[in-house]
């Protein structure tokens, strides 16, 4: 188990390293105050490396084609003007993507890994007939730092939140990415039956992996509980000044992730998910109620001029070692084809590739707010289950999936967070659950 002074002594050494104590204290100041700052969890590998690279790759155009992407229920043309706190500045001209991860070693391989891919694709937008000179100013002021928390252990984060605030004027956006799913065996029987009678669910969302229950993080809490909901709940309140700091003038961003496999499996007094067989799928269900109670929180302040959003999105099914544990090497290439069957007969929730798996949230992060109100309110293909505060801003129930065609182009799907509205006392009641565990366990720290 790693303990805190490790990663603390990590830190220090990789800070030496890349001789980026100078770069880091003259970054805070020649910052363009329009260039976002990305803190992304679990970044050094799976969906969380897709989006890092999907996200360096799209900025690296002066018009990123993501920004194109419309999904099928937004019509063009009723795009409406965008207001300014919703905006993201474009062409962007630099960035500052900080990898949030609790392995510095791995985190330092993928950032290495993440430069010489933007390199490679600086290289081909230079070489192309139009180039228009965008791609070698967003290279040069791309920075890529790691800065190391782990979610299962709260007292990294307070040190990590003191880090960012040393080195950083601003947090624009908060990528809740990382976390774990405590699968530990196919249930053979149900799996062949799920197989036999729904082959396309059975790829899609399966309903045959047993999971480890009634683990405790080392702070005493609910541990698949603590490392997708609260530790990221913590994390959120922590770079709360940053994120709301003026300093950046567009509203900032909290996208937190969710599956396909999310579904409530728990009784409302095991909010902690100590006791449920299914705290992976659970505590996905949680996040979604959690990122929509605390977004009809950021906009109840109709006066603001800068607010704090949240959305939810998730990667569809996306070939991460998130279910290493399950299957043997062969079979873990087996399943790799299998995903493609499923794409190729008509599955359109089978991104596979890490880059693809990161549509939609890369999407959230760079398109204008706006067009998800108008998405919203032109929405006419879902319940009611959109709520407005009065004043326009519409707040969605949605969940924004990556999604491709058959052959493999990216697109963005959208669909309802279940029971969205009819849950919302739920999602209040859970906001106050992480709000007051996290005021108590920093009144006991101060
Ligand atoms: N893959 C899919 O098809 C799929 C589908 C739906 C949703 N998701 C969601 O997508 C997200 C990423 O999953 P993935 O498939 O990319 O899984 P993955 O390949 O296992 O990557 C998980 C990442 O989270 C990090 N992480 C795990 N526990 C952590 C902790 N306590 N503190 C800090 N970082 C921690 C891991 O770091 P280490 O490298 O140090 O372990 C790794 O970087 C998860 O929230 C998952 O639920 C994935």
């Amino acid at each position: 188990m790693r303990t805190v002074e490790k990663i603390h002594t990590q830190s220090i050494k990789l800070v030496e390293s890349y001789e980026d104590v100078q770069n880091l204290c003259f970054l805070s100041i020649t910052h363009s105050m329009t260039w976002p700052t990305v803190v992304i969890t679990g970044a050094n590998s799976g969906v969380g490396f897709g989006i890092c690279q999907r996200l360096l790759c799209q900025l690296s155009e002066k018009t990123p084609p993501d920004t194109l992407i419309k999904p099928q229920e937004l019509p063009g043309s009723q795009q409406k003007d965008d207001i300014e706190g919703d905006r993201f500045v474009l062409p962007c001209e630099g960035i500052t993507l900080i990898m949030a991860c609790r392995s510095v070693q791995r985190a330092e391989v993928a950032r290495q890994k993440l430069l010489q891919i933007l390199d490679k694709h600086v290289e081909n937008l230079t070489s192309s007939p139009n180039y228009d000179g965008h791609a070698e100013l967003f290279r040069k002021n791309v920075r890529i730092v790691i800065h190391p928390v782990d979610l299962s252990s709260l007292e990294t984060i307070p040190k990590f939140v003191q880090e960012l605030e040393k080195n950083y004027p601003y947090v624009s956006h908060l990528i809740c990415n990382a976390g774990i799913a405590p699968f530990t065996a196919i249930d053979w029987p149900s799996c062949i039956h799920q197989l036999l009678t729904n082959p396309l669910a059975a790829l899609t969302t399966p309903r045959y992996y047993r999971q480890s229950w009634g683990e405790v993080s080392q702070d005493g809490y609910g541990y698949v509980w603590q490392c997708n909901v609260f530790g990221h709940y913590t994390l959120y309140k922590g770079l709360y000044s940053l994120l709301s700091s003026s300093k950046y003038g567009h509203h900032s961003r909290v996208i937190w992730t969710s599956s396909l496999e999310s579904k409530k499996s728990y009784d409302a007094k095991d909010w902690q998910l100590k006791e449920t067989r299914d705290p992976y799928g659970s505590s996905k269900y949680q996040t979604e109620l959690i990122s929509l109670e605390l977004d009809r929180r950021a906009l109840h302040d109709i006066d603001a001029s800068k607010r704090v959003r949240h959305f939810t999105a998730h990667p569809g099914v996306t070939h991460t070692n998130i279910d290493l544990n399950l299957i043997s090497p062969l079979l873990h290439y087996l399943k790799h084809f299998v995903f493609y069957l499923a794409r190729w007969i008509g599955s359109p929730n089978h991104p596979i590739a890490l880059e693809k798996g990161a549509v939609s949230v890369v999407w959230l992060s760079i398109i204008s707010l706006s067009t998800l109100t108008v998405f919203c309110a032109s929405n006419q293909g879902f319940k009611s289950n959109s709520s407005s505060n009065g004043h326009g801003s519409v707040r969605p129930a949605l969940k924004f999936a990556a999604q491709t065609d058959w052959r493999g182009n990216s697109c963005v799907g959208v669909t309802e967070i279940e029971g969205g509205e009819a849950h919302s006392e739920e999602a209040k009641e859970l906001v106050d659950h992480c709000e007051s565990l996290y005021q108590s366990i920093e009144t006991a720290r101060t």
